[in-house]
């Protein structure tokens, strides 16, 4: 007998407010076309004053929450992944985890991009070690916060949102043809940072700061590592790409999306694309994307999915799960 892990329900939240590409373009200097040609970026959501993370990141648990049939009293352990908290510490977990109602333990992981996937994996491993039974784990931004909203080569490329998945223990014969988390692989290389990070922090200059970012050898690192990080997870599984029915990538940009799809020989309409609405909402894309891609009837129990991410550090990492 194994202990699985299983994604039992899905929810998602994006703020009220859309600003699209056009807009952008009365305040920048930018085109629709170029951040069309350059991204598949049409729009994004922005938070409204004074909504923080952990609103977006409630609003996104209450969903998921709905969607597994649970309640609060279910849950005992919640991981928000977000490099955008409501505060430096405590940890915006904590805030969701008051608002829910929720006892046991609750925590944050900053791993940027990466952050669902490193955050899902650690689930994974609480609830396969038995410390925990019902994990909510949350991808939750709030980066039009941390934009240089005079910067064009970076303030077109981010939104707000936040998805979430409630993660339960299952029993499986320990074959491939068990439901849930099948095999992650993670991986960082701090030798990266300055190719993407923030100029701020409470250490080093007491203010919050602005992505900067070398999006050119951003783009190279993130095709080449997505694709070993793929190939790692089938690897492990002795899967082949054949088998999987869904692809659910972090939604950087729509040419990264089509770059690893193609060096894979996936059908574009195996990959979940929501760059195109929502933009490069971070930590919170690929949870975004999953419920989606669940709510609409596309994914179905049964299926191959893997999950991927690249971001800031660099960090890296795939899940491949059968849902
Ligand atoms: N509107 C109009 N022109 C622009 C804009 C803009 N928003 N931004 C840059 N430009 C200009 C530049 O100034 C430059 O002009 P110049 O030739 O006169 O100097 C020209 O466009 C080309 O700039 P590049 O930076 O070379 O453009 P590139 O083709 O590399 O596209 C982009 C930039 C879209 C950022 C691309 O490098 C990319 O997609 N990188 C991946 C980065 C990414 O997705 N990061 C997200 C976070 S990391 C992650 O989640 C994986």
């Amino acid at each position: 007998m194994t202990v699985r892990s299983r994604i039992i329900g899905c929810g998602s939240y994006l703020p009220s407010t859309i600003l699209t590409n056009e807009e952008l373009a009365s305040r920048v200097d930018t085109s629709d076309e170029w951040i069309t040609a350059r991204t598949g970026i049409k729009q994004r959501h922005i938070a409204a004053e004074g909504e923080t993370t952990s609103d977006l990141a409630v609003n996104a648990a209450r969903m998921a929450m709905d969607h597994a049939g649970i309640t609060a009293a279910d849950i005992d352990l919640i991981i928000v992944a977000t490099a955008t908290p409501d505060n430096t510490f405590p940890a915006t977990a904590t805030k969701v985890q008051a608002r829910l109602g929720v006892t046991g333990f609750a925590f944050d992981i900053q791993a940027v991009c990466s952050g669902f996937i490193y955050a899902l994996t650690t689930a994974d491993m609480y609830i396969r070690n038995g410390q925990a039974k019902t994990a909510l784990v949350i991808g939750a931004e709030t980066f039009s916060r941390i934009l240089d909203w005079e910067d064009r080569r970076t303030c077109v490329l981010f939104g707000d949102g936040a998805g979430a998945v409630i993660v339960q223990a299952t029993t499986g014969t320990g074959s491939t043809d068990d439901q849930g988390i099948l095999a992650s692989r993670l991986h960082s290389d701090g030798s990266k940072y300055e190719l993407l990070y923030v100029d701020g922090g409470p250490s080093s200059t007491q203010t919050v700061g602005h992505v900067q970012m070398e999006g050119k050898e951003v783009f190279r690192h993130a095709v080449t590592n997505l694709a070993s990080v793929i190939h790692e997870v089938l690897a492990d599984t002795g899967m082949d790409i054949h088998d999987i029915d869904w692809l659910v990538p972090h939604q950087a940009n729509r040419r990264i999306l089509d770059g690893t799809a193609r060096k894979f020989g996936i059908s574009p309409d195996k990959v979940v694309i929501t760059v195109d609405r929502h933009a490069n909402t971070s930590a919170a894309s690929i949870p975004l994307a999953l419920s989606e891609a669940v709510h609409d009837g596309r994914i179905k129990r049964g299926q191959i999915i893997i999950l991927e991410a690249m971001g800031g550090g660099f960090t890296w990492g795939a899940s491949l799960i059968r849902w």
